[in-house]
């Protein structure tokens, strides 16, 4: 077989950029997706010439279906194999509970959750066909510890990382004895852009290290078909441990 392949949502940036950077240092196939076409065909660019990866842009919001099941079916078509599906593209949302408007729920959870849901759906005949030639493909959804341990005002967003934790736990029940598995990475605070406004109460670099984030999900396709890992943890350090 080709060199290993890599989808990459919300690749534009933060998490899901240095995912991509690292890929490629390994010498990944990749297809990296986001809104921002720009960004996107500049990194891709990047990795192609720094590490003589073959990296394709594909522009696609994860709010619509149709951007959802074409972009599968991108990747499908050039590569032809899916060693590591990422879930990483991800909007937050914060409101108090009483509040909160039905139709910011019902977009949290169509990015965070449904099209994961779909793409995970449709790629499962290629990451079985993968899994089956090379040992293992890996679903891998950065998911957020507000899916485990709540906290006020991300009432809809944290329950949108735990549909997402959840999705992973049971199609490991369903498909990791063919190989595929699936991991739920849930960070606590990471600094990117997503936590900018929330500065004032935690300081970016009391937060978790996008790249630290980024090498937990590298490095969870370095594991073998005998061991499912349903989720992963990850909060920054001080006396609580489940704390955002
Ligand atoms: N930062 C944290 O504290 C934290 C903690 C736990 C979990 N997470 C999760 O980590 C993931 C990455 O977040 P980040 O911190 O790296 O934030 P970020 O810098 O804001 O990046 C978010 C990425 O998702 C993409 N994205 C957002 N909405 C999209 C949509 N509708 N369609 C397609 N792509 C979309 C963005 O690209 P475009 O805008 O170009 O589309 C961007 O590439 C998210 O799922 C987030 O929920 C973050």
């Amino acid at each position: 077989m080709n060199a290993r392949s890599a989808l990459v949502t919300g690749a534009s940036r933060g998490i899901g950029a240095l995912i991509a950077r690292k890929f490629a240092e390994q010498g990944w196939d990749l297809t990296l997706s986001a809104r921002s076409t720009g960004p996107l065909e500049e990194l891709a660019g990047k990795v192609s010439a720094g590490y003589g990866v073959t990296a394709r842009a594909v522009t696609a919001d994860m709010a619509v279906e149709e951007d959802v099941v074409a972009l599968a079916d991108a990747h499908s078509g050039a590569a032809g194999r899916i060693d590591a599906l990422v879930l990483n593209a991800g909007m937050g949302s914060i409101g108090p509970f009483a509040e909160f408007p039905a139709r910011r729920f019902d977009k949290l959870y169509t990015v965070n959750v449904r099209s994961a849901y779909m793409m995970t759906q449709r790629l499962l005949p290629l990451l079985r066909s993968t899994a089956a030639e090379a040992g293992t493909a890996k679903v891998i959804a950065v998911s957020s510890l507000t899916g485990i341990a709540s906290e006020p005002l991300n009432s809809a967003y944290g329950a949108s990382k735990a549909a997402l934790t959840s999705l992973c736990e049971t199609l490991n029940t369903e498909e990791s004895q063919r190989g595929v598995l699936a991991t739920a990475v849930c960070p606590g605070y990471v600094a990117t852009d997503m936590t900018a406004p929330l500065a004032d109460q935690v300081a970016p670099d009391a937060m978790i290290d996008p790249a630290d984030v980024a090498e937990v999900v590298v490095g969870l396709t370095r594991i073998g078909r005998s061991a499912v890992i349903p989720s992963i943890a990850m909060t920054r350090p001080g006396p609580h441990l489940w704390r955002i």
